[in-house]
């Protein structure tokens, strides 16, 4: 019996959003059709196990599906992703209506297991290997769909070396390994002929790229070469407006990279950087190899660099043995370092882990009640920085739709999302520019108006970076880039 159609759910961070879509496109050139799960014949659960919660969630999915999988003979269903690479073919043994389950190493042997499922072989995959082969993928299907039309992410490293103690990344992801700049260059290159005008580079510590490889500031034999230089490439590409990358470590912010904020126009003016913490006995605790006064002094070197440049970050609380005054050293470094928003995050033991041992657990009420004054002092921070805003101007990358169908919503530079009136830009499509004048501050988004000062737009990407102002960029009309 051949399978035709397939659907992907994914939990996770960003990597595993664009494993889906790598796996996604090999279906495609495979020969199947996407579809929504309750067409589909064939269902893959992209998991993440970063925290007990995201775990969970996969299991009590998988009690859903079974459902699902009566529900039409010949049915599939496959797991992959972090909890995949973790548990291999336990998961087989525990759950009998999983058909395959691969690991995130293995993507490009999807289309296979999934044959040798349709022949009734149920199939584990999670070897690993530091072969740059998973790079080697095919380029974009024509029926594939990008999800933000004009932005792509766009792989330059995968996995983690730092072993932090609270995480099972460097477990699930492997060792650090990074990819070629001239296949790098060579695929932004395509996605700028496709009509993407944003990439967002990824890698666990995307800005370790090329660490392994790099000797005294030459190319390496793999053909690397410091991020800032990469960087330096992908923004000379043309038709390339935006370049974000994510998720940098703090540890690995040089000269040049700093610089780069400052001479690379498509660099956007936001660094999401994860601290995890403010107090330093914690941070080494972590094992994160720098303190809060070393991001203190990021912080301000990258706003020397790059005026209104913002700065976004991830924050654990209730880490093992973390004290009041240790947690108020957090909201001190939030505070100073100036953070804008933040991901933040009750600690949760991970299996195997370092930290998972450690003695002095945080009471989970304690976790729960600084989880909230962190939030709220975020919360304060954001709205302070979008009332800064208002008045300002932004160029604004339209992605949909936001829930109250009259309103495009979009992300401006800076990151923020921008909402406007629908009507007032009825020719726009999603993956374009607009620019616009901020006129109201939101606790989460910017809304926005066409602007109505005249003049021709100048187009971002050549304006030198130092007539950029605190608040936005240099006057303009409402114009349409792509
Ligand atoms: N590579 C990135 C982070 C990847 S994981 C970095 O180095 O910062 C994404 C976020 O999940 C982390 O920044 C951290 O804040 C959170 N996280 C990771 N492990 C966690 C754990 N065991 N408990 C709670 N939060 C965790
Ligand atoms: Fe995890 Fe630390 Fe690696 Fe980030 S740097 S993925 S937090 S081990
Ligand atoms: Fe989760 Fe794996 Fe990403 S654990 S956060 S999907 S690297």
């Amino acid at each position: 019996m051949a399978f035709r159609s397939f659907a992907i759910r994914t939990f996770g961070c960003q990597m595993n959003v664009h494993d889906s879509d790598k796996l996604a496109n090999l279906l495609l050139h495979a020969g199947y059709a996407a579809a929504e799960p309750d067409d589909a014949d064939v269902l893959v659960v992209n998991t993440c196990s970063i925290r007990e919660k995201a775990e969970h969630k996969l299991y009590s999915d998988l009690g859903l599906l079974r459902r699902w999988k009566a529900a039409r003979e010949g049915r599939l269903i496959g797991v992959g992703g972090c909890v995949a690479q973790q548990e291999g073919d336990a998961l087989l043994a525990r759950f009998p209506q999983l058909d395959f389950v691969f690991g995130t190493h293995n993507l490009r042997h999807v289309p296979a297991m999934v044959r040798a499922a349709e022949a009734g072989q149920r199939s584990a995959d999670v070897s690993t290997s530091r072969s740059l082969d998973r790079f080697d993928l095919p380029e974009r299907h024509p029926q594939f769909e990008a999800s933000t039309p004009g932005r792509a992410f766009l792989t330059v490293m995968e996995g983690c070396d730092m072993f932090c103690t609270f995480c099972i990344v460097p477990t699930t992801r492997g060792r650090e390994v990074s990819r070629p700049a001239d296949a790098i260059v060579c695929e932004a290159e395509d996605l700028a002929a496709r009509g993407v005008v944003e990439l967002v580079l990824l890698g666990q510590t995307v800005n370790a790229y090329g660490r392994h490889d790099v000797r005294r500031g030459h190319a390496s034999s793999n053909g690397t070469m410091r991020f800032s230089a990469l960087l330096a490439r992908l923004a000379a590409i043309p038709g390339i407006e935006r370049i974000r990358y994510t998720s940098p470590h703090p540890l690995f912010f040089d000269e040049a990279l700093v610089a780069a904020h400052g001479d690379l126009a498509p660099l956007c003016p936001h660094v999401h950087l994860p601290v995890q913490s403010g107090s330093d006995a914690v941070l080494a605790r972590m094992r994160r190899r720098y303190t809060g006064d070393d991001v203190r002094r990021l912080a301000e070197s990258l706003r020397r660099a790059r005026p209104g440049l913002v700065l976004t970050t991830d924050l654990i609380v209730g880490f093992p043995g973390e004290t009041d005054a240790e947690f108020e050293a957090t909201l001190r470094l939030v505070r100073d370092a100036g953070f804008v928003d933040a991901f933040s995050f009750k600690y949760s033991p991970r299996p195997g882990t370092p930290a998972a041992g450690l003695p002095d657990a945080v009471a989970e009420e304690v976790a729960q009640a600084r989880l909230e004054a962190l939030q709220a002092q975020v919360r304060a921070q954001t709205l302070a920085y979008h009332r800064s805003r208002v008045g300002g101007e932004a160029d604004v990358l339209i992605e949909g739709r936001s829930r109250r169908a009259q309103q495009l919503a979009g992300r401006d530079p800076w990151h923020r999302v921008v909402n406007v009136a629908a009507e007032h830009f009825p020719d726009v499509a999603p993956g374009q520019i607009v620019r616009v004048r901020i006129a109201e501050a939101t606790p989460h988004s910017l809304i926005g108006e066409p602007d109505a000062s005249a003049g021709a737009h100048p187009g971002s990407r050549n304006l030198p970076v130092a007539s950029v102002p605190e608040s936005g960029f240099a006057s303009g009309a409402v114009a349409i880039r792509r």
